[in-house]
């Protein structure tokens, strides 16, 4: 679909070859109409291809209830075209009107204490709201009937960021709408208190008008209630997005639809591996957070939609040419870095590299987020660093519409465990799903060894080895599926609290890690959380931290990797490995941080022969992301350091970046794409 996209469209320069899109949002709306002029002149000194308009122009395109004005866009639309500038054209429906919220208070959100999130800053709407949607796609009606033949309308950008601010609204009309959801979940009130286990705490309902949102209780609102009000939440946002496509399908069937998701830590709300199939192209947005593993961050998220994209072609919708407005402190990129940056999502399947924002805000609550053309103007070096990065793009032309080359290892990554795992009355309230998962990719980056994320929908059996780190919620069918993937000659790699509970948050009685336990061979039969400043230590010398578990070993074909050595589970398994016919199933019972799942990898993909393939200098330092087609693979190599590194052997068709002898030299922070004939 990004290719029809691509054909849609020439290029600022007339160049109709399939290439990676660049541009931004573009809001001139906040600005006078002298600029818009120059905007589009400097988009097409930068390489400029694409922008999304109108994302919160709902009140000027609809001064009232019954008033439009779209001449001011019709304008802003012809220049870009004029230009030849693509327009990924926004429904505008992201951030409802002062008009509109004070004739229709009941369409804004509601927390779980009771409060109304009032107007006044973005995002004020209830998914559920009838009212909302009702004037939301008249709005939408509105857009795609005026633009549907305009000849710069590339794509549709559905809303922006849905659920970015509003995703768990406890309102009424949630309340109705969620009751709605269990009746087609669970079809009669006796399963749904079979699978909310209502005999705990005499919750058991004898009404449907009875069940309320988890809203503020007086101790921990029931679990399952709480999991499917998650999934509820995520649901109801997908199906705003449906209402939205299908009229959009309607009016303009051909032009493809998109919507940006935030495959980021804070936005776990939204279950993306089910939204996918939804829209024609996936579209992320990434902003980098400051720290020690900001690098590794970036690139775990960028693989994640590579994933929730079945390896297809993506767009990076936004992300930042420097600092943020939104972090306690908002540092500003080195130089080097904004290159880097963008072309490690281009590495991980990105076919566009888009911004928020074009010109930085004069006013409002963005003024400090950096953009494409800072407030210094076009005379500075940000703005020269994105002229370039529009010339690299356009080298890097080849790239565009190829797939992700799959890596011989997956993490698996599954909203159901991440949302359960972390839920209240738990062993630990300390467990972090995410970061669990980020920490065995930074092992794996740390040992040059390539892996992709990937979701529960993923064909396990292309992955010769399989981390699934805290799958939590393991239904029957995924615990079939792991021991097929296990006898069939894969290599499985779990940790603590995984395969504990059923899809409904039920225990599966016998023993931890219940699901698993007969494939992992071994048994728990209770858990050992450790406080936050505790820690034991194993006799491979590493260091464990958060949990521990009581293991006790099936029989003599499961092998111990490594012991406790201190705690109260000193002289006891800590790393097991069971054969299971062809293949094998590994599980790691406490949280080893970076350094020790780095220091016991080795031992877990020796069985599965997977190892770096990046020179041992090279380790750690660089990463490699491969893309292809039919014909081509691209190797892009990005140091991840501030110094020069040799990379020997990465010769052949350079297509970006420095040689040198016998081989690619990457400078500090530099990226490098070399291009081989496809074995
Ligand atoms: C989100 C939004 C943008 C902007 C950026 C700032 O991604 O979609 O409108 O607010 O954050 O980082």
């Amino acid at each position: 679909m990004i290719s029809t996209l691509h054909s849609r469209r020439r290029g600022a320069d007339g160049d109709l070859t399939p290439r990676l899109a660049f541009g931004a949002d573009y809001n001139p709306e906040q600005w006078p109409r002298e600029v818009w002029e120059e905007d589009v002149r400097l988009m097409r000194e930068a390489g400029v291809t694409v922008v999304s308009v109108a994302i919160f122009s709902w009140a000027r395109l609809q001064p009232t209830a019954d008033t439009w004005d779209f001449g001011w866009l019709d304008e802003v639309m012809d220049l870009l075209h004029a230009g030849g500038i693509g327009v990924d054209l926004a429904t505008a429906t992201a951030s409802p009107p002062p008009w509109l919220t004070t004739a229709h208070p009941e369409i804004l959100p509601v927390t779980a204490t009771g409060e109304t999130l009032w107007p006044g800053a973005r995002q004020h709407w209830r998914p559920t709201s009838p009212v909302f949607r009702e004037h939301a796609l008249r709005l939408v009606r509105e857009m795609a009937t005026r633009y549907a033949d305009h000849p710069a309308l590339v794509a549709w950008h559905v809303s922006n960021e849905l659920g970015c601010h509003n995703v768990y609204d406890y309102s009424d009309d949630a309340a109705r709408a969620f009751r709605d959801w269990l009746r087609a979940r669970y079809g009669t009130l006796e399963a749904l208190n079979h699978a909310w286990g209502t005999a705990f705490w005499s919750q058991r309902y004898s009404d449907w008008e009875q069940i309320l949102p988890p809203r503020l209780a007086a101790s921990h609102p029931n679990p399952t209630q709480q999991l499917d009000f998650k999934r509820f939440s995520s649901d109801v946002l997908k199906d705003y997005l449906r209402a939205e496509r299908d009229l959009l399908k309607e009016i303009t069937p051909n032009v493809p639809v998109t919507t940006n998701f935030m495959v980021m830590g804070e936005t776990k709300g939204m279950n993306y591996a089910d939204w996918a199939e939804e829209i024609d192209f996936v579209s992320n947005d990434h902003y980098v957070h400051p720290g020690p593993q900001s690098r590794d961050e970036l690139s775990f998220s960028a693989n994640l939609t590579s994933g929730i994209a079945s390896g297809r072609p993506w767009f990076l919708m936004e992300h930042s040419t420097s600092a943020v407005n939104w972090q306690p402190v908002n540092v500003a990129k080195r130089p080097g870095e904004l290159a880097r940056d963008a072309l490690l999502h281009v590495a991980h399947g990105a076919d566009a590299v888009c911004y928020f924002q074009w010109r930085q805000s004069a006013a409002g609550a963005e003024k400090y987020h950096s953009a494409m053309v800072p407030h210094a103007g076009a005379d500075s070096e940000l703005f020269r660093a994105v002229v370039e990065l529009g010339a690299t793009l356009k080298t890097l032309a080849p790239v565009a519409g190829s797939t992700r080359e799959s890596a011989k290892v997956g993490i698996v990554f599954d909203w159901d465990s991440w949302w359960a795992s972390e839920q209240d009355s738990h062993p630990t309230s300390l467990l972090n799903y995410r970061q669990e998962g980020l920490d065995w990719y930074s092992a794996l980056l740390a040992l040059g060894v390539r892996a992709d994320l990937i979701t529960t929908k993923s064909d396990f059996t292309r992955y010769d080895v399989l981390i699934a780190p805290v799958l939590h919620v393991v239904p029957a069918e995924l615990a079939k599926e792991l021991t097929r993937y296990a006898e069939q000659g894969g290599h499985l790699v779990t940790t603590y609290f995984s395969g504990v509970v059923d899809q409904n948050d039920h225990i599966w009685l016998g023993g931890y890690p219940g699901a698993l336990r007969e494939l992992l061979g071994i048994r728990v039969e209770e858990f050992g959380p450790l406080l936050a400043d505790e820690s034991v230590s194993l006799d491979d010398g590493s260091t464990g931290t958060l949990w521990t578990d009581r293991i006790t070993l099936a029989d003599d074909r499961t092998e111990v990797l490594a012991r406790y050595d201190s705690g109260d589970q000193a002289g006891r398994p800590a790393v097991t490995r069971r054969t299971a016919a062809a293949g094998s199933a590994s599980y790691v019972s406490t949280r080893l941080g970076v350094a020790g799942l780095t220091a016991l990898l080795p031992r877990l993909l020796e069985p599965a022969g997977v190892h770096s393939e990046l020179p041992a200098e090279a380790r750690g330092r660089v990463e490699l992301a491969v893309r292809r087609n039919d014909d081509e693979q691209f190797l892009f190599l990005v140091n991840r350091t501030d110094d020069t590194v040799p990379l020997p052997g990465f010769a052949g068709d350079v297509l970006y970046g420095t040689s040198g002898d016998g081989g690619l030299v990457l400078g500090p922070r530099e990226v490098g794409v070399v291009r081989r004939p496809s074995a």
